[in-house]
């Protein structure tokens, strides 16, 4: 049994320790694909127009509505992001729920942005409209 212990122990540890680098990795691809021609490469967006998540008060002060948006598509109405009004509207792009957690991972800790909250796919799941 000891032996047992000493040969999965680290294994379990690094595995919980990765994921959040494999899910962040994941989500750099999937912005790339999905988000880079609205939001841009250095996640500044076009002022008036798409809203920036590099350094977005929106995004930290509105996590589950961002993650909504994503999910079903845009958010509802005016929102303010650094003090500057969007209305337009972000599409539904169809991820799957983990892809959704993966592409916020990424956004949440790039261009200057750090979290300490891991989004996971059960979380994005439960999310209802
Ligand atoms: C067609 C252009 C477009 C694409 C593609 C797009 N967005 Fe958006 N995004 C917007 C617009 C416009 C808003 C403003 C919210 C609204 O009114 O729907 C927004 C809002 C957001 C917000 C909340 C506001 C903020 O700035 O913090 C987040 C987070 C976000 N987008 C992330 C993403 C991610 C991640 C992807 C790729 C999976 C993506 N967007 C793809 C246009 C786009």
């Amino acid at each position: 049994m000891r032996y047992l212990l000493v040969f999965f122990f680290p294994f379990f540890v690094f595995s919980q320790k990765d994921s959040l680098e494999i899910s962040i990795e994941n989500g750099r691809l999937l912005y790339d694909d999905f988000c880079v021609r609205c939001h841009l490469p250095n996640g500044k967006g076009e002022i008036g127009i798409i809203p920036p998540l590099a350094e977005s008060d929106f995004l930290y002060k509105h996590m589950e509505e961002s993650i909504k948006a994503l999910k079903f598509g845009g958010i509802d109405g005016e929102i303010i992001v650094n003090g500057v009004k969007y209305n337009s509207r972000m599409e539904k792009m169809g991820l799957y729920d983990d892809e959704i957690a993966d592409v916020m991972n990424y956004i949440l800790n790039s261009w200057g942005n750090k979290s300490d909250k891991i989004i996971t796919e059960e979380y994005v799941k439960k999310l209802k409209k």
